[in-house]
C-alpha cells in the first residue's frame, strides 16, 4: 500500500511515518531526510540543496524526484511519502514513478494542523543524532532524560532550519505550492483528512483506521 502524509512543516509527518514503518514494515521515502543525507555526504545534489534549505525554500523538482525513483524499489511492502510531493510537476512525476511499477497511490492523508501551534513544535523538535528518533522538548521528551527511547544514544541534534524565520518560510511554501495540489488527489477521492492536532497515539489511531478500512 502507497500512501502520502501531506501537511506543512511540523504537521507530524515524519512522526507518523517513522511509526508506520516499525508497526507496519512500510518504507519512509522522505525527500528531507534524502536531502540531508547528501549535504552531509557533500554530494553534488547536496551543495546544490543546502543553501535553499536553509533559506526555507524548495529544492527543484527534477532532483526530489529523482531521488524518489532511485529509492522507491526499496518499498516492497509499501511507501510513506513524507514531504513528496511538494509541487504539482511533483505530484505528475510521483503518478509516472507509481505507474511504471505497476502501483497506484492507495490514499493521501491530510494531517489537519493549527499554523500557529507548528512553530512551537518545529521550534521544540530535536533527533537522536545516531538512530533519527525524533523527539519533542515538551510534546514528546525521552522517557529517560539524555537517553534515547530507541538506541540508548546519548546525542542528540537539532536541525539548521528549525529557526522561526525558515519555519515561516517553509510554512509559506507549502501555502503556495503544496497545499494547491490537493485537488489533483480530491477529484480522485484519494484524500482522507485527520486531526493532527491531537496527540501522537490519537493521530496514529486515526491513520491506522484508514489504512485497516
Ligand atoms: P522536510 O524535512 O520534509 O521538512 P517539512 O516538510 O518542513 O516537515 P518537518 O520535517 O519539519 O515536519 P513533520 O511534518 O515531519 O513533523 P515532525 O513529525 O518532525 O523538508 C525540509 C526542506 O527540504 C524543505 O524546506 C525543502 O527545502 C526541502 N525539501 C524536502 N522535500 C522537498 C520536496 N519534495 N521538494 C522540494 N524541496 C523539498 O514533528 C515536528 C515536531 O512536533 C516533533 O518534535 C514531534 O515530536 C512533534 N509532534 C509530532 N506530532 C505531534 C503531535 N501530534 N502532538 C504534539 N507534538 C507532535
Amino acid at each position: 500500500m502507497d500512501i502520502i502524509l501531506l501537511g506543512p512543516p511540523g504537521a507530524g509527518k515524519g512522526t507518523q511515518a517513522h511509526r508506520l514503518e516499525a508497526d507496519r514494515g512500510m518504507k519512509q521515502l522522505s525527500t528531507g531526510d534524502m536531502l540531508r543525507a547528501a549535504i552531509k555526504a557533500g554530494t553534488p545534489v547536496g551543495r546544490e540543496a543546502k543553501a535553499v534549505m536553509e533559506r526555507g525554500e524548495l529544492v527543484s523538482d527534477a532532483i526530489v524526484s529523482a531521488l524518489i525513483g532511485e529509492h522507491l524499489e526499496s518499498a516492497t511492502r509499501g511507501a510513506i511519502f513524507d514531504g513528496y510531493p511538494r509541487t504539482q510537476p511533483q505530484a505528475e512525476a510521483l503518478e509516472l514513478l507509481l505507474a511504471d511499477r505497476g502501483r497506484e497511490l492507495a490514499h493521501v492523508i491530510e494531517l489537519k494542523v493549527d499554523e500557529d501551534a507548528l512553530v512551537e513544535r518545529i521550534c521544540g523538535r530535536f533527533s537522536c543524532a545516531d538512530c533519527g528518533a525524533l523527539y519533542h522538548e515538551t510534546a514528546k521528551p525521552p522517557e529517560v532524560a539524555g537517553t534515547c527511547d530507541e538506541c540508548g544514544g546519548h546525542d542528540f541534534k537539532k536541525r539548521p532550519d528549525d529557526n522561526e524565520e525558515t519555519v515561516r518560510n517553509r510554512m509559506a511554501e507549502y501555502r503556495a505550492k503544496t497545499a494547491p495540489i490537493l485537488p489533483f488527489y480530491e477529484r480522485r477521492g484519494l484524500v482522507r483528512e485527520v486531526d493532527g492536532m491531537g496527540s501522537v497515539e490519537a493521530v496514529a489511531a486515526a491513520i491506522d483506521a484508514i489504512l485497516d478500512s
